[in-house]
């Protein structure tokens, strides 16, 4: 290698460690602060909570890492722009700092609401007429104010879960771009139709368009608050679009996209309806296409991380998390016609890629 690149590629890992190290400061700092102003994992007169398997430290620290040395290597192999431009962005500081505000002051609402184990207040409180959304849908997921469905909620939820992950969501959420960018690279963007299923807020869109701008990229969310907001994340690229309906009952065309994405949605849904999902992802997805599907951990992927699973359900209303940490896609996936590709784990997060037959 010339000594030129060498330079220019010491500089950019110096400045990319720089940035994810801030960023997981910033946000780590946070949770922490969250943690104080809270009761923590426990609740008064109840014991402790106490994991049935004991998380490894170092384990978690080494997942850590590897994320973050995975995703440095990503970038470096041209499989996506390096984020750190994107992260660091100084016009969103005001916006940040909003949020970060928001986020604290949120907690004790929340904190209120996991004492009292109620994640179900969204259905008695509705800030929208809720009838014609689903039962197991109309939830406070992660005891968040308005569950899904406010400005609000879709105003701090990416803060929120970057506090929980200490900045780690944006870089495991990056593994899947970069099965996304295998299956992108070596054909025209402009031919490519890509589905982010429960696309939430569109963040995970926003990054992909950073990477491949011409894209012909659809996000599909069941929350119209969500929904807005990610149609204002990809108001920039006019090709991209944003429809609300159910996952289980997607408002497209037969075979009519080339690859489908979906980032943390299964854990947040009822065992029944996860086959109707996966019988849908089939149907719209064209043959020999990748359904990419990056969700939790789930029991025996990282085994000493077994232990830190447990404490989401606990911590946070995840109603059929607990259920999805031993749930098997495979015979689903199967019955639908895909095989499983390739598999590996990103922290906490694991990125699948099954594959429709031809
Ligand atoms: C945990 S969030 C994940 C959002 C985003 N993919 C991300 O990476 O942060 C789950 C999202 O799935 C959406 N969702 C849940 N159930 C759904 C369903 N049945 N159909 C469509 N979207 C759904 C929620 O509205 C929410 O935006």
């Amino acid at each position: 290698m010339e000594w030129r690149q060498k330079i220019s590629r010491t500089a950019g890992r110096v400045r990319y460690t720089a940035a994810q190290g801030l960023r997981s400061a910033w946000y780590g700092g946070q949770y922490a602060l969250a943690r104080r102003r809270s009761a923590g994992f426990n609740r008064p007169g109840e014991p402790p909570f106490r994991p049935t398997h004991t998380p490894d430290r170092r384990v978690l620290q080494a997942a850590f890492l590897d994320l973050f040395r995975h995703d440095r290597a990503n970038v470096e192999a041209g499989l996506y722009p390096d984020p750190v431009g994107i992260d660091l962005d100084p016009g969103r500081l005001p916006q940040t700092l909003r949020r970060a505000r928001q986020f604290l002051a949120d907690v004790a609402e929340v904190d209120r609401r996991r004492l009292m184990r109620d994640g179900t207040e969204v259905r008695r409180k509705a800030p929208t007429d809720l009838s014609r959304f689903p039962a197991y849908y109309r939830q406070n997921f992660h005891y968040q104010t308005d569950g899904w469905l406010s400005e609000d909620s879709a105003e701090i939820y990416d803060h929120q879960v970057e506090a929980l992950f200490t900045g780690a969501a944006a870089a495991m959420r990056r593994a899947a771009l970069a099965c996304l960018a295998h299956e992108v690279r070596g054909h025209d963007q402009r031919q490519r139709r890509v589905l982010d299923v429960g696309c939430g807020t569109g963040q995970f869109m926003h990054r992909t368009l950073h990477g491949f701008p011409r894209l012909q990229l659809t996000g599909l969310d069941l929350s119209p608050a969500y929904a807005r907001a990610a149609r204002q994340a990809v108001r920039r690229w006019p090709q991209a679009a944003v429809e609300e309906g159910q996952a289980e009952a997607m408002p497209f065309e037969t075979g009519s996209f080339d690859t489908l994405i979906s980032i943390y949605l299964f854990h947040e849904l009822p065992p029944r309806i996860r086959p109707l999902v996966i019988a849908e992802a089939a149907r719209v997805l064209r043959p020999g296409g990748a359904f990419i599907v990056a969700d939790s951990l789930q029991f025996g992927d990282n085994p000493g991380l077994d232990g830190v699973l447990e404490y989401f359900p606990e911590g946070f209303h995840e109603p059929y998390y607990k259920g999805y940490l031993s749930w098997d896609f495979t015979p689903e996936m199967e019955a639908c016609g895909f095989h499983l590709d390739s598999t590996q784990n990103a922290f906490l997060t694991k990125v699948n890629v099954w594959r429709k037959a031809v």
